[in-house]
């Protein structure tokens, strides 16, 4: 029998097969922050697309924590209502969906966002960041980064109240959360910067807050970077090895789901699962299931990773996001 449908239990979630639908931001929030028809027919059409389990893309928690003037936002009380009409259809066609909530950090994407007076780009420590040359952010002080964790805390009740079944927590892709675990954006000397489990203690710290205001019945995941760079590249920034006391420590916490990708390196890659090497460490270290994305565009390749090892579930992105039905074939293929 094929593993891609067998079915996987998280928390009081059953998932009837082992495809996520990864969280792609499809740029279909109006300037609020919530869904236009564009981006209710999107998700609509995701909810049919019979994968086991669908991760919405990323809202922010806060104004500043923003990556576009218009993206999807769980950041204040009068979202929860207009969020309902996208969470309607995941309900009626019984698919679970989580939602993944983020703090852009430095990484804020729209010039108009980050020229509009009053706003101020932050960062872990005031260097640049990659993807980013020409902005230099300012450093969080100690007291803005204790107001962290109750920010992602808020926007995790808020998404229980839209409907979802879970929350995950964005920590890849050079965003926040990810340039604190990274070494090249994070020089802090107090306890948040130095060696690896301090560049996660707010990592860490967030995980705990969305914990603990997240119904017990309902699961929270983290998407992790693993490292800055990819399988086979010579190691710069964080490293696989560092990740792995990440994962670790977030097993102990409690972490229901680890969804791996890339860290100030974004998520793409060459060739066919490119994080698979990154994912199966991961796996061997910790009892938590584990999603590897990235390239994966058959159910035999899916399928393979899966009885290989490498991971427990596979994301599936770009595909999804220009057809939703996509994977109708891959249950043909592989019956
Ligand atoms: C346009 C676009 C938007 C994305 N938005 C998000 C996002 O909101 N959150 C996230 O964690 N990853 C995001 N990703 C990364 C995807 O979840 C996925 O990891 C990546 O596309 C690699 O998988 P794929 O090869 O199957 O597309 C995005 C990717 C693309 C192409």
């Amino acid at each position: 029998m094929s593993l891609l449908w067998q079915s996987l239990e998280l928390r009081s979630l059953r998932l009837t097969n082992r495809i996520v639908a990864a969280p792609t931001a499809t740029g279909t929030a109006d300037r609020e922050g919530v869904a236009t028809e564009k981006g209710l027919a999107h998700y609509g059409g995701l909810a049919r697309s019979g994968v086991g389990l669908a991760v919405v893309e990323h809202h922010a928690v806060s104004p500043e924590g923003r990556v576009r003037v218009s993206q999807y936002r769980l950041d204040r009380d009068d979202v929860v209502e207009a969020h309902r009409a996208l969470t309607a259809p995941f309900r009626e066609a019984g698919l679970p969906a989580m939602v993944q909530i983020n703090h852009a950090g430095a990484a804020v994407r729209d010039e108009e966002l980050r020229l509009a007076e009053g706003f101020r780009t932050l960062a872990p420590s005031p260097v640049f960041h990659p993807a980013l040359p020409g902005v230099l952010p300012r450093a969080l002080t100690k007291g803005e980064i204790g107001a962290l964790p109750g920010l992602y805390a808020e926007a995790a009740r808020r998404a229980v109240l839209c409907g979802y079944d879970g929350v995950e927590i964005h920590a890849c892709h050079g965003y926040l959360l990810s340039q604190f675990l990274s070494p090249l954006t994070n020089v802090r000397t107090d306890g948040y910067g130095g060696a690896i489990l301090s560049r996660a203690r707010i990592l860490f710290e967030v995980f705990e807050a969305v914990r603990s205001v997240v119904d017990s019945d309902l699961p929270v995941a983290v998407r992790l970077g693993v490292a800055d760079t990819l399988p086979g590249e010579e190691p710069r920034g964080l490293t696989i090895d560092e990740t792995v006391r990440v994962a670790r420590e977030l097993a102990a916490l409690g972490v229901d789901l680890l969804d791996l990708s890339g860290n100030l390196n974004g998520y793409d890659g060459r060739g066919e699962a490119w994080f698979a090497p990154y994912s199966r460490l991961v796996k061997e270290a910790v009892p938590v299931p584990v999603v590897c994305t990235g390239g994966i565009r058959s159910a035999l390749t899916a399928e393979r990773l899966l009885r290989e090892g490498v991971c427990d579930l596979v994301g599936v992105g770009r595909p999804l996001m220009a057809d939703s039905q996509a994977l109708g074939s891959w249950r043909e293929r592989l019956p």
